[in-house]
């Protein structure tokens, strides 16, 4: 069967994209290729992991273009020219709107560092999200992979995994085992079962 393309657009330090690469060398992804790392910020260090391991790196900045739209536009362009079939938000911290979604319908995946429908949405991202646990007491979150569509975080749930919160978490140790627990091991493997979906209908 012929592999798809694989794009993963991240804007910070890409944790979960070095889930990724380990996974496709391990064999865990095998009905896809990681092919382009695409981040909205020259900083991340998501790149230098890409340079790495050999995987091409593009920097789009929405500061470059006049309109939303323009900046999605680039992103497109990029994505179509490099053939991309899939597109793995890890850490994207930029929401799509409706024109680029409907570009890749049910072709884009988002790793979210909570249990949807709990602590997600518009303005929970990253650290807040664990701020937010904490701050509500929750003795049980975790990690979530879904499809993305136009509602923030609102796509169908492709898997999710639990994790506990301990006495003393802060949001950083909260965030860390969330990580370690649930997002580097789902991630891979809902990057793999969706895939393998597409690579069937290549
Ligand atoms: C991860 O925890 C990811 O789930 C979260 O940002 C972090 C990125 O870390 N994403 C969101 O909050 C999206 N709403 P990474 O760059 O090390 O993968």
């Amino acid at each position: 069967m012929k592999k798809i393309n694989i794009a993963v657009l991240v804007s910070g330090g890409g944790t979960n994209l070095q889930a990724l690469i380990d996974a496709e060398k391990a064999g865990i992804i095998h009905s896809g290729t990681i092919k382009l790392v695409v981040s909205n910020n020259k900083d991340a260090y998501a790149l230098t992991r890409a340079k790495n391991n050999n995987i091409e790196q593009r920097v789009v900045l929405r500061r470059d273009y006049e309109s939303s739209r323009d900046f999605e536009a680039a992103l497109i362009g990029i994505l179509k020219d490099a053939e991309i079939d899939m597109i793995v938000l890890a850490g994207f911290m930029s929401i799509l709107s409706p024109y680029f979604i409907g570009e890749y319908r049910d072709r884009i995946i988002n790793v979210h560092p909570a249990l949807i429908p709990s602590f997600c949405g518009k303005g929970f991202y990253g650290l807040h999200v664990h701020e937010a646990a904490l701050e509500y007491g929750v003795k049980v979150t975790g990690a979530t992979v879904h499809f993305v569509n136009e509602i923030p975080d609102g796509g169908k749930i492709i898997l999710q995994k639990a994790v506990e919160v301990r006495d003393g978490d802060t949001p950083e140790i909260l965030q860390r085992r969330v990580m370690e627990q649930a997002e580097w091991i789902i991630l891979p493997q809902a990057t793999e079962l969706v895939a393998a979906e597409l690579a069937e209908r290549k």
